[in-house]
């Protein structure tokens, strides 16, 4: 009995301990952000704000740039979006995406270690799409990122899955008629809407959707039909599941961005910050991460089948400013401005001199396409325009596979061109055709500029 009583005791100092957890032990702390008296302040923990800062200490950039030397594009075989780098540079930029989104699988995560150059890796495609996001968002989006920035450690902090992302949570199985009612997602107490009762996912009409988030109604009453008013409580309660999920991003209070003495006033210029935030994140899943759904391995995916999604979290992870505004990204040029470059496994755009014009196919193709068929158009333009001139054409193949088929695909090239010029009313006599020619042989392994035919004027 006596030992009955020493463990209720127990249990109720347990069950204490556990009810206290939840709340935030003194000090609590706050900075005064308006005229006094008007709750404009920002309440924080020091021990909390300690913690953070420890976790968001930005990495130190890996060596220093050197622009000199080759071009990646002109030296590796699969290079789409950082062909311009100097090789250097590339290597520079290979061992900083290592340590900021797979420091422990390191370069294999995303390579086949016996082909750099292969694709087949999943995570190799996400994460080159992944480089043209992060440069989107420097370059596009300065009004909410400054010069401060973003880098992949932003959201990936060492992880190859960033730790903050989301999904569509799932059905819940409570009909719209049920006795409950619809209920929206409230009443889970999702960590998605700071543990409050609101609508627990404020992410698929805002971050996805571009659902009106201002719903505060101007008119009192409620009407009919076309001018019925639709700013009501319900789509109220999905804006602030939002609002809940922007201040516990950031760390902060209502306050932060909106006097809540009007919360329709834009006086507070963090809110404005926050507008542009939020059009930014629906850009970086729309135009990024969804169309990579495909890509993704199954258990990747969410209970809907849908991918990890960026919300205002996956950068921001608690703070006001991502790293406490570190600003990491101006070590890294390859990331603020979008790559013109064009593919180093693409074709080389076509060449017409006066005298000489060079026109490329794609691999095992006698074709020629897009800009390739434009390059011939201007070599018909030049020979109508100069009708004593008479070329020579000649098929190019590259040194790699079968010398027979590579013989007989130059020849198909060659006759390609031969029949364009004629199907344009050229004269046969001023069409010679040559020999197929093996083009140098090229140690990078399949090169797009040995395929090629050259038309040379004689
Ligand atoms: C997070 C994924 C990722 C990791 C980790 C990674 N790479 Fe890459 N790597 C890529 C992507 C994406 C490309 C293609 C870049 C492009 O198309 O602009 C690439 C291309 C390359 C190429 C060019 C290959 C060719 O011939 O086309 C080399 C070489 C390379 N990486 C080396 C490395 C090394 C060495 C490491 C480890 C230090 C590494 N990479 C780690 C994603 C990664
Ligand atoms: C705005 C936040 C953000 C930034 C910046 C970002 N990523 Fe990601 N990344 C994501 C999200 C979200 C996913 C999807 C998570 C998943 O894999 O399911 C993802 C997935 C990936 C994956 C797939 C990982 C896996 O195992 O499924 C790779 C690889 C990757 N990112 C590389 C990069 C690289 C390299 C950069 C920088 C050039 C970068 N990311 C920048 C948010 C970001
Ligand atoms: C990080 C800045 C930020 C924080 C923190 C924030 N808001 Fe907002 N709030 C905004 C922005 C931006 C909009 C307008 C969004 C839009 O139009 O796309 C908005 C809109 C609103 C609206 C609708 C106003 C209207 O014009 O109809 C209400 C209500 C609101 N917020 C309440 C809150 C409450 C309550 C909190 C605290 C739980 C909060 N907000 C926290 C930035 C913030
Ligand atoms: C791609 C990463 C990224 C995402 C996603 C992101 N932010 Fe930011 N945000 C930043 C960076 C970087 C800064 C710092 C800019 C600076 O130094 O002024 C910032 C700054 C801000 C600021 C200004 C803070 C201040 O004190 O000046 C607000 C407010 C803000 N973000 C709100 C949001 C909201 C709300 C969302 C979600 C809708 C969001 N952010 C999503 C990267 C991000």
């Amino acid at each position: 009995m006596i030992r009955g009583a020493a463990c209720l005791r127990a249990f109720a100092a347990v069950a204490a301990g556990l009810v206290l957890t939840a709340c935030e032990r003194p000090p609590v702390a706050s900075v005064q952000t308006g005229f006094r008296g008007t709750g404009m302040e920002q309440v924080y923990n020091p021990r909390i704000v300690a913690k953070q800062v420890a976790l968001n200490a930005a990495p130190a950039a890996a060596g220093p740039l050197n622009d000199e030397g080759p071009k990646a594009k002109d030296v590796y075989k699969n290079v789409q979006v950082l062909g311009d780098l100097s090789v250097a540079n590339f290597n520079r930029h290979m061992a900083s995406i290592t340590q900021w989104v797979a420091p422990e699988a390191g370069c294999v995560y995303c390579h086949n270690a016996a082909d750099f150059a292969d694709d087949s890796k999943y995570t190799k495609i996400v994460a080159r799409r992944m480089v043209q996001m992060t440069q989107k968002v420097n370059s596009g989006w300065q009004p909410h990122v400054a010069a401060t920035g973003v880098t992949c450690y932003t959201c990936h902090r060492g992880n190859p899955v960033p730790q903050q992302v989301w999904y569509a949570p799932p059905e819940r199985r409570l009909a719209a008629n049920s006795i409950m009612g619809d209920l929206a997602g409230q009443n889970i107490a999702a960590r998605s809407v700071g543990y409050s009762s609101l609508p627990n996912d404020p992410f698929t009409p805002y971050l996805l959707d571009a659902k009106p988030i201002r719903v505060n109604g101007t008119d009192a009453l409620a009407k009919s039909g076309a001018a019925r008013n639709l700013n009501s409580t319900k789509q109220t309660e999905h804006t602030y599941g939002l609002m809940m999920h922007m201040s516990t991003s950031l760390g902060v209070n209502c306050t932060y961005c909106h006097n809540t003495r009007d919360l329709l006033s834009w006086e507070r210029p963090q809110r404005a910050t926050a507008w542009y935030g939020i059009r930014m994140v629906r850009e970086l899943n729309n135009d990024y991460i969804v169309p990579l759904t495909a890509n993704f391995p199954a258990n990747r995916l969410g209970p809907k089948g849908d991918v990890a999604k960026v919300n205002c979290s996956t950068c921001h992870q608690g703070v006001y400013k991502p790293l406490y505004g570190a600003q990491m990204a101006k070590d890294h040029p390859e990331l603020l401005s979008v790559s013109q470059s064009k593919p180093s496994g693409g074709l080389p755009p076509p060449l017409s001199e006066a005298m000489r014009s060079v026109l490329y196919f794609g691999v095992g193709s006698a074709v020629l396409e897009g800009e390739q068929a434009k390059g011939l158009a201007e070599l018909i333009n030049t020979m109508n325009s100069t009708p004593t001139v008479k070329v020579a054409i000649s098929g190019y193949h590259s040194a790699s596979g079968d010398l027979a088929f590579n013989q007989e695909l130059a020849k198909q090239r060659a006759f390609t061109v031969r029949d364009s010029l004629l199907s344009a009313g050229i004269a046969s006599e001023r069409v010679v055709l040559e020999k197929p020619v093996q083009a140098e042989a090229n140690l990078q392994g399949e090169d797009p500029a040995a395929r090629r035919v050259e038309v040379m004027a004689q």
